[in-house]
C-alpha cells in the first residue's frame, strides 16, 4: 500500500514537472498539494517556465536543436524532431531514431519506416498528411531502449509538439511510446488495440513495425488497430495490408 502510494505520488510529480516545464497549469490540484508534490516552498517563488513553451513547431524545433539535457546529445548526428503536416489529424509517435534516422534527420526512414509508410498508404493517406515523431529525439547508441531519465528529459518536447498539432488521434507505435503516453507498466501485447487517452486525445497503441519485420503474422493485429483509427477519423475504403 505504502509502496503503491509512493509510486503514485512519483508519477503525479513527474507529470506536474513536465506540465510546468511546458507552461501548462495544473488545475486539478490544490495549491497546498502542488507545493507538497513539487517540493516548492511557495508557488510564487517557482515561476512556471512559460518561456520554454514554444508557440509553433518551427520555434520548438529551433529551441531544442541545441538540446544537451541528456547524455544522448553527445553522440547524436542529428536531432530528429519529426515531420509531416502541422495540422495532422493523426500523429504517429515512435520510440527513438535509429541509425538511419540519425543520419537522415527524419523519423522512420529505415526498414521499419518503410513498413510504417506502407501502413499509412494502406490507410489511404500519405506521410505528408500525418505527423510522425518519436518520444526521444536523439538516437540511443546501439539501438538500446531509451532510459527513464532520457524519456523524462525529452517528454516535455513531445507534449509541446502534440499540444501545437492538436491531432484527433495519436497512434503509439510500440511499447516505449505506449508506456510514455499511457502508463509506464503498459503491456503492448495485452493492451494494444484499445483506446486510451493522452492530453484528452484518443491514443491507439499498436505494435512497432520493427516487431512486424520479425513477426509478420502480427500485421493483421496492426491492421485491426489501424482500422479502429480509420473509423474514428471517418476514413473509408481501406486496402488490406499484405503479409
Ligand atoms: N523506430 C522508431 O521508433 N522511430 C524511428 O524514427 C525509427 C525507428
Amino acid at each position: 500500500m505504502r509502496e503503491g502510494l509512493t509510486d503514485l505520488l512519483g508519477q503525479i510529480k513527474r507529470q506536474l514537472t513536465n506540465s510546468q516545464e511546458i507552461g501548462l497549469d495544473s488545475p486539478f490540484l490544490s495549491t497546498e498539494s502542488l507545493h507538497y508534490l513539487t517540493g516548492a516552498p511557495q508557488l510564487d517563488a517557482v515561476p512556471l517556465r512559460k518561456n520554454s513553451y514554444c508557440e509553433s513547431l518551427e520555434e520548438l524545433e529551433d529551441f531544442i536543436s541545441t538540446c544537451d539535457r541528456c547524455k544522448l546529445s553527445k553522440a547524436r548526428k542529428t536531432l530528429v524532431f519529426g515531420e509531416g503536416s502541422p495540422h495532422a489529424r493523426l500523429v504517429f509517435v515512435g520510440e527513438a531514431p535509429g541509425v538511419e534516422e540519425d543520419i537522415a534527420g527524419k523519423p522512420f526512414v529505415g526498414a521499419a519506416g518503410k513498413l510504417l509508410t506502407d501502413v499509412i498508404k494502406a490507410m489511404g493517406l500519405t506521410r505528408d498528411e500525418v505527423y510522425i515523431c518519436n518520444v526521444i529525439k536523439c538516437h540511443p547508441p546501439h539501438n538500446r531502449d531509451p532510459e527513464p531519465d532520457e524519456i523524462e528529459m525529452c517528454f516535455p518536447f513531445l507534449q509541446n509538439q502534440i499540444s501545437l498539432i492538436k491531432p484527433e488521434v495519436i497512434c503509439a507505435i510500440g511499447r516505449i511510446p505506449a508506456q510514455s503516453l499511457i502508463d509506464r507498466d503498459f503491456k503492448i501485447t495485452r493492451g494494444r488495440g484499445q483506446w486510451h487517452s493522452f492530453m484528452d486525445i484518443p491514443v491507439m497503441p499498436t505494435y512497432h513495425p520493427a516487431y512486424l519485420l520479425r513477426y509478420p503474422q502480427a500485421k493483421k493485429d496492426v491492421w485491426d488497430d489501424v482500422q479502429k483509427i480509420m473509423k474514428k477519423l471517418g476514413l473509408e475504403d481501406p486496402r488490406r495490408l499484405r503479409n
